[in-house]
């Protein structure tokens, strides 16, 4: 028998995107969309295009870009909106508009302070103006499952009426519980006229933490959509994490007789190449791609796996793409193994980044006997960035201690030539921002700092992410060394040439570097 097909939608570029912490500039946004590409995500949403002309530039180069999923635009139901989501699809191999209006009451009259039927015919107008410019539209009734229910039938009825393709039912605050949320899809099923000839989707946020087990119930009782984001990410709480609910439709097709078309063994790729991109880190015991997900530590459990691995292991870690064994180079490995395995880990390299990632990996492997893909992958994002390196860093000394203040010497290089400046700080890290400031003449206030091993051991390459704003436009970078001070001038200067970058190019700033 044929499983029935599960549409896996993704918006980790739009509703993950959107929650704090997680921006990508243009760049970081067309790798990660390649990435769910090659994952076989069916629907990619890329951007809300009226929200900035960054979403916009977004929409616009992943609808070039990725040729085989469904890219989709969001929009409100408002004609300004659902034009500007139009003009950014305008490249899309396969477009859809995807439109929303919220149908509570607590959101009709708090945020909208409109009455139901001015916003049924919010939603006539905004459906069928998408229709008339994209077959392919979806309809979302914002903060659904607050909604009430017989009111969600009409809601929908109108927008299956007016042309909408797709009806999705949001569990916008994370309130629903799964029993109450297959109900509900159900209601729906049985009294909204021409529902049989749409797709119902779903859309749950994590506030209780059941996103995953709302989606999976709904699909029991007939969505055949499911929105999702990798690692969860997504505004609060998060959204439904991509990865859950693959792996719970694949290991327990038993229970859940569906396919879906995502390519499991490319599933920690994309966890890893998000977790860099954004600096957020995976908490480790998260299900299918936190680092202890395939960890047996008990000595009852390590006796069990060595007797049967199917004693305490459920699937396997490379059937979502997780090598047993991350040591992969050494000292002596050469051009063709590191680039085959930065293939392997999704970045293949031309032959100038290759060079690049071929220094900086001799200079690591001086430093550290091992070099596991984690170091591997901390090379492409500290290494190979595109953003152009106004200043260089050239040399460094800090020094602390508990008595005494700290002092920092930096020297950084620029097309001019060489700069030293001294300055003190409250720690190391602290005086050698403020050394930085003062050869770039530039003041940054520090808004978010994170530091991380990336590899175990005393020898272990950190990095560290830094969100740092300059006149209240805020920048990301990364930086990643052994030593940790180090590390955290190279991130903080990868936020100054951003800065840089973007005020140098004014015109290329929105469609380049929001960060
Ligand atoms: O959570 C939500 O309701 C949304 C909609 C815009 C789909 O993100
Ligand atoms: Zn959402």
């Amino acid at each position: 028998m044929v499983n029935e097909r599960i549409t896996i939608f993704d918006t980790t570029l739009r509703d993950g995107e959107q929650s704090p912490g997680c921006s990508m500039n243009l760049d970081e946004k067309l790798q990660m969309a390649r990435q769910l590409e090659a994952l076989g995500v069916d629907v990619i949403e890329a951007g809300f295009p009226v929200a900035s002309d960054d979403d916009f530039a977004a929409v616009q180069a992943i609808s070039r870009t990725c040729r085989k999923p469904v890219i989709a635009a969001l929009c409100r139901a408002i004609p300004r909106d659902i034009e500007r989501a139009w003009e950014a699809l305008q490249e899309a191999a396969h477009p859809r508009i995807h439109t929303f209006l919220a149908t509570s009451d607590i959101h009709l009259a708090y945020k909208l302070q409109k009455t139901r039927a001015e916003a049924l015919a919010m939603i006539r107008d905004g459906v069928r103006l998408a229709k008339s410019l994209c077959q392919d539209v979806e309809f979302s009734a914002e903060d659904a499952t607050r909604s009430d229910w017989d009111y969600l039938v009409e809601v929908f009825a109108v927008a299956i009426d007016a042309g909408a393709t797709v009806l999705n039912v949001p569990d916008t605050v994370g309130y629903a519980v799964p029993d109450e949320y297959a109900k509900l899809i159900t209601h729906l099923r049985e009294r909204v006229p021409g529902i049989a000839g749409v797709i119902i989707s779903v859309h749950c946020h994590n506030d209780l933490g059941l996103a995953v087990a709302n989606s999976l119930a709904a699909v029991s009782a007939g969505a055949r959509q499911v929105e999702c984001t990798v690692n969860g990410i997504g505004e609060r709480a998060g959204n439904a994490a991509l990865e859950e609910v693959v792996m719970a439709l694949s290991v327990r097709r038993d229970a859940l007789p569906f396919a879906t078309g995502v390519q499991q063994d490319a599933i920690y790729r994309a966890s890893q190449t998000l977790a860099n991109i954004t600096g957020i880190e995976v908490q480790p015991n998260k299900a299918i791609v936190g680092r202890n997900a395939f960890a047996h530590e008990s000595g009852i459990h390590q006796h069990g796996m060595l007797s049967h691995r199917s004693t305490y292991e459920i699937m396997t870690p490379e059937s979502v793409g997780v090598r047993r064994t991350s040591l992969v180079l050494g000292k002596h490995s050469g051009r063709h193994a590191l680039a085959k395995r930065f293939e392997e880990l999704g970045y293949p390299l031309d032959r100038a980044e290759l060079e690049k990632a071929y220094k900086l990996f001799t200079k690591l492997s001086d430093q550290k006997k091992e070099i596991f893909d984690e170091d591997l992958l901390a090379i492409v994002r500290d290494g190979l960035t595109h953003v152009p390196e106004t200043y260089k860093l050239r040399a460094l000394q800090a020094t602390a201690g508990t008595s005494m203040f700290a002092t920092a010497l930096v020297t950084l290089g620029t097309e001019e030539g060489e700069r030293t400046e001294t300055a003190m700080g409250d720690g190391p890290v602290n005086a050698v921002f403020g050394a930085v400031d003062k050869l770039t003449g530039l003041k940054g206030r520090l808004v978010d700092y994170r530091v991380h091993a990336v590899t175990g051991g005393a020898d272990a390459v950190g990095e560290v992410f830094v969100q740092v704003a300059f006149d209240d436009v805020v920048h990301s970078g990364k930086g990643a060394s052994t030593d940790i001070v180090e590390a955290s001038v190279r991130a903080y200067l990868n936020a100054t040439n951003k800065v840089l970058f973007a005020r140098r190019a004014p015109a290329r700033v929105a469609a380049e570097t929001r960060s």
